[in-house]
């Protein structure tokens, strides 16, 4: 994996986790909260987040997939998330009148977000806010922002701390770039 870019390292991964959990605890301070990760690409990043945040919280995960890439690029060295999203997996609790706060490894289009958003606001929660690790403002279809950013980064595919290329990379402690994955003209 070593001639794979690192984009970001996993020193730098640590330390802005610590500093989202921060903001985090100082916003919802005395509350009590509901971390849902989206999978799988989030559950690396909810795993370090929640150990650090110093609040009344638990966790639960949900799961979507897009039509037509259920599992990755659709083409070879394509990728798209332009796809209709559906559900795989449900939330377990109820967030009706519940503190949420879910946590998103990447926003790229938006589709995927923008989906969850409508889905869980459904719900009813008492306060909704969006935290995910890195942003590809670039990208976006649809006018939607996170509450919380790890970090704000380029057009560029990368893989790494939960991020995959056709379910490969996730363990990779640090970000990187895989070169030759091109964004769809759409
Ligand atoms: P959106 O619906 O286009 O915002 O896409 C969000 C989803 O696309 C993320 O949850 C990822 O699964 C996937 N995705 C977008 N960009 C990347 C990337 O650079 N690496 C890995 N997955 C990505
Ligand atoms: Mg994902």
């Amino acid at each position: 994996m070593d001639e794979l870019k690192i984009l970001l390292s996993r020193e730098e991964i640590a330390a802005r986790v610590s500093e989202l959990a921060r903001q985090i605890t100082a916003d919802l301070r005395g509350e009590q909260v509901l971390f849902v990760g989206v999978l799988k690409g989030a559950a690396i990043f909810l795993s370090d987040l929640v150990r650090q945040v110093q609040l009344d919280a638990t966790y639960d995960f949900i799961g979507v997939a897009s039509y037509g890439n259920p599992r990755g690029p659709r083409q070879e060295n394509v990728w798209d998330s332009t796809g209709e999203v559906r559900l795989t997996k449900d939330v377990e609790h109820s967030l009706r009148g519940k503190n949420v706060v879910l946590v998103e490894d990447i926003l790229d289009t938006g589709l995927t977000l923008s989906f969850l958003k409508r889905l869980l606001l459904g719900h009813q929660p008492r306060r909704f806010c969006v935290a995910v690790l890195l942003d590809k403002p670039s990208r976006r279809k649809l006018a939607i922002n996170a509450d919380y950013v790890g970090f704000t980064i380029p057009d560029e595919f990368v893989v790494g701390y939960g991020l995959d290329y056709a379910e490969k990379y996730r363990n990779l402690p640090d970000i990187r770039v895989l070169p030759g994955v091109a964004a769809p003209e759409t």
